[in-house]
This record gives structure tokens, C-alpha cells and sequence, in this order.
């Protein structure tokens, strides 16, 4: 059974998605699909000069609309014509009338796969999809605070002077200005981060804000993200087709607050299974609910 792609969308998140499922084998198939049907032939074009040097073989196409009936996972990566902004949620408008538009037409195929949602306001366009498609929450998620997580876990490797592969724990809430950094769950070898031995001073809410600005910092050198998106969102897809029952930190349906929001969530071939609720402290159960409230805000606002 091959494994199958579709990414809406082929700008730079787009693109660097496909290369990286292509660079890392992960699928065996990528549909690119843009508005720009030019801008999908072309990226696609490239991704095929590579295919007699990478250790693996993908084939990819473009806009080709009725192939995504047959797609696994299908990638929501478009974004607005202006990126440069202050707060993620400037993008609302724009991007949720493209996905307005765009959903119709992907159920139109037929497709009965699942949604990896990147655009944003990522937890707001991802409860559109969600309600668009009527489709169950378990197949409508989005990269959440997947990028958030690793960007802390950047931060505090560099602070501490080790491999952010070891640092465990989450960033939480909406991808965008009222994320939080759940202190509670991050710890280095088992040794909860407060307890750590080092010389170092951490100001934990200094790493915070140089986690939330993470983005912003990178935007406003090149113009966009995409490395650190579309690394994530490989990850994910790749523990889908996989089967992996993995966890990633996923903008995820939560019954508590009745809105898309940054959770720990096992994921599998059939999306989500289950979503983790770990002990916060009352400080962060505020930051959950506040951001929770943000988010529904926006969305009600469509
Ligand atoms: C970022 C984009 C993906 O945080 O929102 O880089």
C-alpha cells in the first residue's frame, strides 16, 4: 500500500516539507498542490531532479486534485501573501477564507484520510478544518506547539550547555503569543529543571519569552520560517504512516475547553489516540485556560 501525501500549498513551509519527507524516505508519494499551479509544477520538478540521488524513492506530482482521494495524510500549509506581523493571529483572515475555500474541494475528492494542519493561527484554522469537514477530532490536528516544544528545547540545551534531544518536557496552549512553557514538565535526565546542578542562573521567564519570540526573532532575518515547521511536521507524518503511537505536543481537540489547543497527544495510523493531560501546576492551568480562551475567541470572530 503506498503511502501518500498531499501538502496544500508550496510556498516555503510547503516546499521544505516535501523536502524533507523526500530526504528522509518517509512517504512514497507527494501530490503539491498551489494556487499558483506554476509555483507546485516547478518545486515539484526540483524534488524530482533529486530522485537519482536520494536513498530513497519518492514520486511526486503536482495539482493534481483527484489524486488526493487516495491520500493517508493531507497537509494544510498555506499562508498569506504577507507574513511580517506581530501576533500569528493577523493572519486569520486571509488564511481562514483560502481554507474555506480549499477544504470543499479536497472533500470533494473523496478523501477520507487525515488532516495535518500548519497555517495559521494554527489552533483556530485547524477547529475551521475540523468543523468544515465534520470529520472526527482524532483526524483533524494540527503542528500545535510541536515547533514551540523544540524551540525550548533549543533554548534550555544551549543554556545548560547540553543536547536538547535531552531535555524532556512541553510547551503548551495556542501556537502564538499566550503559549506558556509548562516548567513543571521539563527535566533533564529524570532531574526536574529547578533541581538541575549548574552554574548557570536560569531566569525561567526569560527563556519563555526567547521561546515565544522564537519565530518572530527568525522572521524578521529571512522573511518566513520553514526549517524548524517542516522538520516537525515529518516528524509527525512520519509516526502516522507508521503507525508509531507516538507522542507530539499537537494542536489537539481538548473536551476540558472545547477548543483546538496545544496538548500531548499519542498519534497513529488513525490519528490521534489519546490526549495526555499532565499535572500542571495552578499557574499553568491558568495559562491553558487562558489560552484556551484566546483561541475560541478568534474563532468565534469567524
Ligand atoms: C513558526 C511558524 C510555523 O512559529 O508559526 O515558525
Amino acid at each position: 500500500m503506498k503511502r501518500k501525501v498531499g501538502i496544500i500549498g508550496a510556498g516555503h513551509v510547503g516546499s521544505d516539507v516535501a523536502f524533507s519527507l523526500v530526504t528522509q524516505g518517509i512517504c512514497d508519494e507527494i501530490i503539491l498542490i498551489d494556487k499558483v499551479e506554476a509555483k507546485a509544477e516547478s518545486e515539484a520538478l526540483e524534488l524530482r531532479d533529486m530522485s537519482s540521488m536520494t536513498h530513497f524513492h519518492t514520486t511526486v506530482t503536482a495539482n493534481d486534485w483527484e489524486g488526493l482521494k487516495e491520500a493517508d495524510v493531507i497537509i494544510m500549509a498555506v499562508g498569506p501573501e504577507t507574513l511580517l506581523r506581530q501576533d500569528r493571529m493577523e493572519e486569520l483572515v486571509e488564511t481562514s477564507r483560502s481554507v474555506a475555500e480549499i477544504v470543499p474541494k479536497i472533500l470533494a475528492t473523496g478523501f477520507e484520510g487525515i488532516f495535518v494542519n500548519i497555517t495559521n493561527p494554527c489552533d483556530v484554522i485547524t477547529m475551521l478544518i475540523q468543523k468544515i469537514t465534520g470529520f472526527d477530532h482524532s483526524r483533524v490536528f494540527g503542528t500545535g506547539t510541536s515547533l514551540d516544544t523544540a524551540r525550548m528545547r533549543r533554548v534550555v540545551g544551549e543554556a545548560l550547555h547540553i543536547n536538547p534531544k535531552s531535555v524532556e518536557g512541553y510547551v503548551l496552549g495556542e501556537h502564538g503569543e499566550s503559549q506558556f512553557v509548562a516548567w513543571s514538565t521539563v527535566k533533564i535526565g529524570g532531574v526536574h529543571i529547578t533541581d538541575y546542578k549548574t552554574e548557570t542562573t536560569l531566569d525561567l521567564p526569560a527563556l519563555k519569552d526567547t521561546v515565544r519570540f522564537g519565530g518572530w526573532n527568525i522572521l524578521t532575518g529571512k522573511g518566513w520560517t520553514s526549517f524548524g515547521i517542516a522538520t516537525a511536521t515529518a516528524n509527525i507524518v512520519g509516526a502516522l504512516l507508521s503507525d508509531a503511537k507516538q507522542v507530539f505536543p499537537l494542536a489537539v481537540f481538548s473536551e476540558q475547553t472545547n477548543t483546538y489547543i496545544g496538548q500531548p497527544a499519542i498519534i497513529g495510523a488513525n490519528g490521534v489516540i489519546d490526549i495526555l493531560e499532565p499535572t500542571l501546576t495552578k499557574e499553568e492551568q491558568a495559562n491553558f485556560s487562558n489560552s484556551a480562551a484566546v483561541i475560541r475567541k478568534a474563532f468565534d470572530l469567524l
